[in-house]
């Protein structure tokens, strides 16, 4: 049985105290953070950057945070998100000059790297790295903003990827994002993921006034 995670995409969450935020959807049993990186250049969005990734482990954040970074340049920014307690480190190939000393030096650093990729890059970037992987992840939707719609022929695709690990042998994560549900969410790991972001699913869920106002979302999924 494949080890499921839940990892909600804090890009919906309440800005305003998502500290407390974090807490409730970790309470609630979501298993990482995943913590969207936009910098109004390799995506036109802009979000939050190390200091926030720090901020969360100052708080007592324990669980992992899996930095998704929709930059460009990539490098700079990993060395920072590394001093900040990012336990993953994920970028997009187009991003990078040269992938290879990206990765390495995420491992090099002692976090974990990934690459992501957007609905249309293809995954033969994958052909000469596989030994320096921790993670795939595929976008089912054009990064950039929460609350889209998920693009069906993402399912091929995590199959494909899915056979790529398996003939690895190698403990890669698959990890899916964006317009991930509770409708969906099956199809999808029959597809091959076994890492799940949810951002609107989850922090658009509707708001009882208690602190386990996630715990039905999250059991859902
Ligand atoms: C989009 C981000 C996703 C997004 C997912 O560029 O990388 O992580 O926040 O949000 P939902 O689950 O609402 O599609
Ligand atoms: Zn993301």
């Amino acid at each position: 049985k494949p080890d499921f995670k839940i990892a909600p995409s804090i890009l919906s969450a309440n800005f305003a105290c998502l500290g407390q935020e974090v807490d409730d959807v970790l309470a609630a049993g979501a298993d990482i953070v995943h913590f969207d990186v936009m910098d109004n250049h390799y995506v036109p969005n802009l979000t939050i950057g190390p200091m926030v990734c720090g901020a969360l482990r100052k708080h007592g954040v324990t669980a992992p945070i899996d930095a998704h970074l929709m930059v460009k340049p990539v490098d700079r920014l990993i060395g920072d998100f590394i001093d900040a307690g990012a336990s993953y480190i994920t970028f997009h190939p187009e991003a990078s000059e040269h992938i290879d000393r990206s990765l390495q030096l995420i491992r090099d650093g002692g976090a974990k790297a990934g690459l992501v990729f957007n609905p249309a890059t293809p995954l033969s970037y994958l052909d000469y790295v596989m030994d320096k992987l921790d993670m795939i992840l595929l976008m089912s939707v054009n990064p950039g903003f929460g609350g889209q719609s998920f693009i069906p022929g993402t399912l091929d695709k995590l199959r494909d990827a899915r056979s790529r690990i398996e003939a690895s042998g190698r403990p890669i994560r698959l990890e899916i994002d964006g317009g991930v549900k509770v409708d969906n969410i099956a199809e999808i790991a029959r597809a091959g993921a076994d890492t799940f972001v949810a951002g609107s699913a989850i922090f658009g869920a509707r708001r009882d006034d208690d602190a386990h106002r996630y715990d039905s979302v999250i059991g859902a999924l």
